[in-house]
């Protein structure tokens, strides 16, 4: 792979999937500061308040990053992308980008929590990885108590491959044990060794 443009956008009937983009950081701080009593246990980065200001800020930083293919951020839009329902990557922490290798992560926004929306867009992001990504392995790591993250991650073929024993700090109580998910674009199963 010697020259990679990362994918900007793809789109559902539901959803935009996109870059973060310079400009967005007003609707991303709407979307955290409604979204923090939901998103606080197991997103420990979230705080109660956030200013639209650091929110560009960091949309921009996020923008640099996906353009010099460091790291993907990417948001979760309705069809009109004036709102932020939530916010998912695909993360180089499996190795480098030539490996074809990431981790997805996800939040939906609080207001719109365990309407199906989370399957949907990880059922999207799959989709678009396999497309037109060079991704051959996608992994979700969550906590054993997070029920709606699991449920996301098995509701679209992913398969859980380990467990991380106290591998998982959240907020204001002991580690949780790491539940480690992944899918491969081949559909092998994970747990099968190649001849
Ligand atoms: C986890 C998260 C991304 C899921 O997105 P979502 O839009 O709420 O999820 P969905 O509505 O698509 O699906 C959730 C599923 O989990 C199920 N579920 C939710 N809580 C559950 C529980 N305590 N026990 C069992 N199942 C549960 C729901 O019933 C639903 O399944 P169904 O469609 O069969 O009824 C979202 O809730 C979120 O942002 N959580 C906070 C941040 C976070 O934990 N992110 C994930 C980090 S790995």
């Amino acid at each position: 792979m010697s020259h990679f443009f990362a994918p900007d956008r793809w789109e559902t009937p539901d959803l935009v999937l996109r870059s973060f983009m310079p400009g967005d950081g007003t609707a991303l701080a709407e979307a955290l500061n409604v979204s923090y009593d939901h998103l606080k246990r197991f997103m420990i980065w979230a705080v109660p308040t956030e200013d639209p200001d650091d929110c560009e800020e960091r949309v921009r930083r996020f923008r640099a990053h996906y353009l010099l293919n460091q790291d993907f951020l990417i948001g979760i839009f309705d069809r009109e992308e004036k709102r932020v329902l939530g916010g998912s990557g695909f993360h180089l922490r499996e190795g480098p980008l030539e490996g074809g290798r990431c981790e997805v992560g996800m939040w939906i926004r609080g207001d719109e929590a365990g309407k199906g929306l989370g399957q949907k867009a990880l059922a999207a992001l799959t989709a678009w990885a396999w497309a037109e990504w060079h991704f051959h392995r996608l992994s979700w790591h969550c906590s054993s108590e997070n029920f709606a993250s699991r449920k996301v991650a098995e509701s679209a073929g992913y398969e859980q491959e380990g467990i991380l024993r106290r591998g998982l700090s959240v907020r204001d109580e002991p580690p949780h044990d790491r539940i480690i998910y992944a899918k491969l674009k081949n559909g092998d199963s994970p747990s099968r060794t190649p001849a």
